[in-house]
């Protein structure tokens, strides 16, 4: 029994498109730039291990992940014996380790859909920084409504799948006012009409109550970016992007 649910994680046959559809972009680059200087690296939410690896060279780096399937890719990946893979939960996870950087890359914040989880995260990014330390993660901006892209007139792709050939992929979503949570459909459709689906949540926190809940936990922010290139955050950015360290 998978300790989440989301089947585009722990489904081993969606997890293959994981890396396929996310191949590293900006997010990727301003991380490895941002752990120079820092000698251990805590990836929160790792997935297939993408970043964690990226910046593991001369550092001690470890990855905490729920979904086995998703550290199965990261395991096997170039360079992922450099790095200490822990099947665990970011809510709980207690590593009795200090580290000089916390990351959650790729949205992985929004995986937390109330405020009680999403306080339980940061507290464990702030159980796990060193007193120098710095943290940094991402989470899409609800004021640039992202989501209305993620209809199937709009995400229409192709995924080349290293077995399956060219294979047919589109979203749906739709939010709901209330609880600022997004239930989106990832589709993917073979050749043979082979169809393969996941129903997943995200949240969408505005800013403001980002740094209510990170004053909460002890976090000061330095500085808020509002995209992976370093741009500040306006109101209309299309990411949150806290950079702190513990107060
Ligand atoms: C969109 S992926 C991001 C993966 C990776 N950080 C990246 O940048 O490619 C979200 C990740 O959050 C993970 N996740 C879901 N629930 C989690 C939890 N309770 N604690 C830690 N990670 C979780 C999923 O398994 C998945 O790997």
């Amino acid at each position: 029994m998978s300790l989440i649910d989301d089947r585009l994680y722990i489904d081993p046959e969606l997890v293959q498109f994981y890396d396929l559809e996310n191949d590293g972009g900006a997010d990727l680059d301003y991380c490895i730039a941002f752990a120079e200087g820092a000698l251990s690296v805590l990836d929160l939410g790792c997935g297939t291990g993408q970043v964690a690896v990226a910046v593991a060279s001369g550092r001690y780096v470890t990855g905490v992940d729920p979904a086995g399937a998703m550290l199965d890719v990261a395991r096997r990946r170039p360079g992922g014996e450099g790095v200490t893979w822990v099947e665990g939960d970011a809510r709980h996870v207690r590593l009795g380790q200090k580290f000089d950087l916390v990351l959650l890359t790729g949205h992985a914040f929004q995986v937390f859909l109330t405020a009680e989880d999403q306080q339980a995260v940061l507290a464990t990014v702030a159980s796990h920084l060193a007193p120098e330390g710095r943290f940094i993660f991402d989470s899409r901006n609800p004021a640039a409504r992202e989501w209305l892209e993620w209809v199937p007139e709009k995400s229409q792709r192709t995924v080349a799948h290293p077995s399956l050939g060219t294979v047919r992929a589109w979203n749906d979503a739709a939010w709901d006012e209330a609880s600022g949570v997004v239930t989106y459909d990832t589709f993917y459709e073979a050749a043979n009409g082979r169809r393969i689906h996941a129903e997943s949540k995200i949240a969408f926190p505005e800013r403001n109550r980002l740094a209510g809940m990170l004053d909460e936990a002890g976090l000061a922010v330095d500085r808020w970016l509002g995209d992976w290139h370093g741009g500040p955050w306006t109101p209309t950015s299309r990411e949150i992007i806290p950079i702190g360290r513990p107060r």
